[in-house]
């Protein structure tokens, strides 16, 4: 038994304490905005963040989550930077298919909480790791200058 707060939640889990983080969430705890892409840390789509840090959560022991705040894609609305990147997201339209965007949100979240004003230099070194197979990462770039712009405002 493993207890989690996820978003707020405190959840007690029946995993093992190897299970990946990102099965705990959505097998366990039901949350399936946390997408599941590669499973071997190349994609990034099951991004999540561990007290506000991004993490791979498909190369993240659960046991290594325990104790620790964890935010979903379903909590980060909550936050002022994740409010503003969602909001952007919608008026630029960012989203193609959507798959890869869970992910694209939660670490361009992370970005604008350790970055208030990125250059296209940060933007591009915190997202090389989301993979967008709808290449949308234009879109994605111009939606976290927008994020910034209006957080600032
Ligand atoms: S599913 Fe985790 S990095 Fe691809
Ligand atoms: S929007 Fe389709 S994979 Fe990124």
């Amino acid at each position: 038994m493993i207890k989690l707060t996820i978003n707020g939640t405190e959840y007690e889990l029946d995993v093992a304490d190897d299970m990946p983080l990102l099965w705990a969430i959505r097998d366990h705890a039901k949350l399936t905005g946390t997408k599941f892409g590669c499973g071997v840390g190349l994609c990034s789509a099951c991004t999540v963040h561990l007290d506000g840090q991004p993490v791979q959560s498909c190369s993240t022991p659960v046991s290594l989550a325990a104790g620790k705040q964890i935010t979903t894609i379903e909590g980060i609305g909550e936050t002022a930077e994740g409010k503003a990147i969602q909001e952007a997201w919608k008026t630029l339209e960012v989203v193609q298919c959507g798959y890869c965007q869970p992910g694209q949100i939660m670490s361009a979240a992370a970005l604008l909480k350790h970055t208030p004003k990125p250059g296209d230099t940060d933007i591009d070194k915190a997202m090389g790791n989301n993979i967008c197979r709808c290449n949308t990462y234009h879109r994605i770039r111009a939606g976290i200058h927008a994020a910034a712009e209006k957080k600032s405002a």
